[in-house]
């Protein structure tokens, strides 16, 4: 249960009354009592409203919200406010500006506009957490914090010269030499060598292509900012509010910081989840991210904000066609969510977010949107009993920021060119291979074929425990780690299948290059080593054909994208590549390994080969695949021995599905449902087996 004061499927969204006159605060509670809204995000960008100047804090407003809201029986998830700070903090303090790789200061003006290492901005944000926490501790509104908003989104990879000096700490730390530092970058190349720590600078563009490690080491310190961060605030709730859990929202994209240094200091895991309707595939690119949050704890998450119907901020924001917010609600429930809540309750009259949807529209509550906000609200009433349900997912896929630091490249070698803060932030900007290479896409090409095949897959940052799994997935692991190499002998040792990819484990922690062969440590349990690779031009295509007659796989399949040269050490071809001067030589290896194989792809192979695949390992580990129509999706969730299959029609037509043996009760309608079920289009039933 994510807080003991609300034991059911949360339900509300952000709440802006200081953008509303009070008389609308009394319609706000009528209709949320309408649409059974039992929490509201507040108090996220007021903090000008509750600190006007640096010595006077007025709570009055929030005094006034956080009792009608108390006395109405909705719950406050309380923010801290500190994610929009007051113009008067900048114009006083202008070291709270964040600094751009040009030199340029980032005037006041939005949100987010601060540096996150700011000593001033984090002395002022700890006085008003320690403020509010005394304020609201024992108010009978408060059941969740609310810690900032959205770290990164639009925060901007600061270059000042107090990240500057802190980075030079961390480095001290990490390095405690200037001649070990000089060792690990390998500042011998191009004479880079610094003679002393003032000499180091942050990762600014030079004259050309800049230090890989010192880059990667940039982005692991601020990595590492935003937690130290999160914990000025962390700690000072804690202290004070001990029993009232603690979350932050995350953005739903992993890259600028490593969500897992959160993992011990959150009691949920929380994220906005913001799929675009005109994407076919949105229902895979939203699975994908509830299992990345599902996963960092192993228990049940927040979605603390979706969109009622269109967001603002796609190049074309169409509308969620009636249905479809349920429909995606009901996904994020199915995949381990226990929580519904929106961006934003009423949708605003002035500011950038205007066109943004509300539950309450423009037009008012007589709306289509307001009407499904309503039936929503209230039909969750029916489903409290899964709060507090796993997913007992047996195959794990595994993801690494420091590889995908070091590997995605969408816009190739940045050279000496400064790069804007979204760049920087998320690709690797360096010399490399091939621009088509992807860490994240390769991550996610995975994810969807097992997706396609109705398996549950959790995917955990690369230093979790493995021993829950029968099956672990390490596509395009381009950095092997210490303690990876191990982990992975121990799982495959003790009958688990692992499978990687092409580009894997060509560096260690400090980018250097594993010398002999790729993937590095990982050699003995491949049962290969490879010898070169040979990226395929935009549009290349090579051919797999089998080596060996595999039950369920065709005698050859279409690839792309890279070729490896592979030499096999112990592990048996199971394909081979049709074209190249590599023509006849492994594409596709498996090796036997203790009790468990090892499976190895050097390529990217077309949907078909990932399909079959799959199966064979999926088989083979005796996990089962659901056999489901197109666009229908299950997933399970289960606690004390109960469980609830969600079956989800994302299609436009009604659909059957064949059910296994046995009696259901769908707990949305009360129907008991025997051997088969059908679907309308964007159907939800939620399954219980009549007899447990
Ligand atoms: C983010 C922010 C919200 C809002 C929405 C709009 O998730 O956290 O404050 O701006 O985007 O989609």
């Amino acid at each position: 249960m994510i807080t003991p004061k609300v034991p059911k499927i949360i339900f509300g969204g952000d709440y802006f009354p200081e953008q509303w006159p009070e008389e609308i605060w009394k319609e706000d509670i009528r209709l949320m009592k309408q649409s059974n809204v039992n929490m509201v995000s507040i108090a996220i960008f007021t903090w000008a409203l509750l600190q006007p100047d640096e010595n006077t804090y007025t709570f009055d407003w929030l005094d006034k919200v956080m009792d009608l809201i108390a006395e109405n029986g909705i719950y406050a998830c309380l923010a801290t406010s500190t994610a929009a700070p007051p113009v008067w903090l900048a114009c006083k303090y202008s070291d709270v500006l964040p600094v751009t790789e040009s030199g340029q200061r980032i005037d006041y003006g939005s949100r987010q506009a601060y540096c996150i290492n700011s000593p001033t901005y984090r002395k002022f944000i700890r006085k008003l957490a320690e403020k509010m926490a005394v304020r609201y501790k024992d108010h009978k509104a408060l059941a969740l914090w609310h810690i900032n908003n959205e770290y990164a989104n639009k925060n901007q990879m600061c270059f000042c010269g107090n990240c500057e000096k802190l980075f030079r700490e961390w480095l001290k730390k990490k390095y405690k030499t200037i001649d070990r530092l000089n060792e690990i970058w390998g500042t011998v190349f191009w004479g880079e060598k610094y003679f002393s720590w003032d000499q180091i600078n942050t990762p600014k563009a030079s004259s050309g292509s800049r230090n890989s490690t010192k880059l990667l080491d940039y982005k692991r310190f601020l990595s590492e900012s935003f937690f130290t961060l999160y914990l000025e605030e962390y700690d000072v709730l804690r202290k004070i509010t001990p029993d009232i859990p603690v979350t932050t929202n995350f953005e739903g994209d992993w890259r600028k910081f490593d969500h897992s240094l959160f993992k011990d200091h959150l009691d949920v895991v929380s994220w906005n989840c913001y799929p675009d309707p005109a994407n076919p595939d949105s229902r895979k690119w939203a699975a994908l991210r509830h299992s990345m949050m599902r996963s960092l704890l192993g228990r049940p998450f927040m979605i603390m904000e979706q969109a009622p119907s269109q967001v603002d901020w796609y190049p074309v924001n169409i509308n969620k066609p009636p249905g479809l917010m349920r429909l995606w609600s009901y996904q994020a429930l199915a995949h381990g969510s226990d929580s519904i809540m929106y961006f934003q309750w009423r949708a605003s009259k002035k500011g950038a977010e205007r066109y943004h949807s509300g539950m309450i529209p423009h037009f008012g509550e007589d709306s289509r949107v307001f009407k499904e906000i309503c039936g929503l609200g209230n039909e969750l009433e029916k489903v409290k009993d899964i709060v507090g349900s796993d997913i007992d997912s047996k195959v794990a896929i595994v993801m690494d920021n420091d590889s995908w630091w070091t590997v995605d490249n969408p816009y190739g070698s940045a050279g000496s060119k400064s790069l804007d803060n979204e760049t920087f932030w998320n690709a690797n900007a360096q010399p490399f291979p091939s621009v088509l290479v992807s860490y994240f896409g390769e991550l996610e090409y995975y994810f969807n074929a097992l997706y396609d095949l109705n398996v549950p897959v959790d995917v955990i940052p690369v230093h979790y425990d493995f021993s829950k799994y029968k099956i672990v997935i390490a596509p395009l692991l381009h950095m092997i780690k210490p303690g990876f190499k191990d982990a992975v002998e121990d799982f495959v040792k003790k009958g688990g299948i692992f499978v990687t990819t092409y580009f894997t484990g060509l560096i260690d922690e400090s980018v250097g290059v594993y010398l002999g062969g790729y993937p590095g440590p990982l050699k003995d349990v491949m049962g290969i080593r490879v010898e070169e690779y040979n990226p395929l031009p935009p549009g290349g295509r090579n051919a797999m054909k089998m080596a060996v007659k595999l039950d369920g796989f065709k005698k050859d399949y279409g690839c792309s994208v890279w070729c490896d040269v592979i030499h096999t050490t112990g592990a048996k071809v199971l394909a081979a590549f049709a074209t190249d001067y590599y023509a006849g030589s492994a594409c596709f290896t498996e090796n036997q390994f203790g009790n468990g194989r090892a499976y190895y792809v050097g390529t990217r192979p077309d949907k078909d080969f990932m399909r079959d695949f799959l199966t064979k390992i999926l088989n083979d580990q005796g996990l089962e695949i659901s056999d489901l129509p197109e666009e229908v999706e299950l997933m399970t969730r289960s606690k004390k021995g109960k469980s609830y299959c969600f079956y989800l029609n994302y299609g436009e037509n009604e659909k059957t599905i064949k059910l296994p043996s046995g009696r259901y009760e769908d707990i949305l309608t009360g129907t008991i449902c025997e051997r088969t079920l059908t679907l309308a289009k964007y159907g939800v039933s939620i399954l219980r087996s009549k007899w447990h």
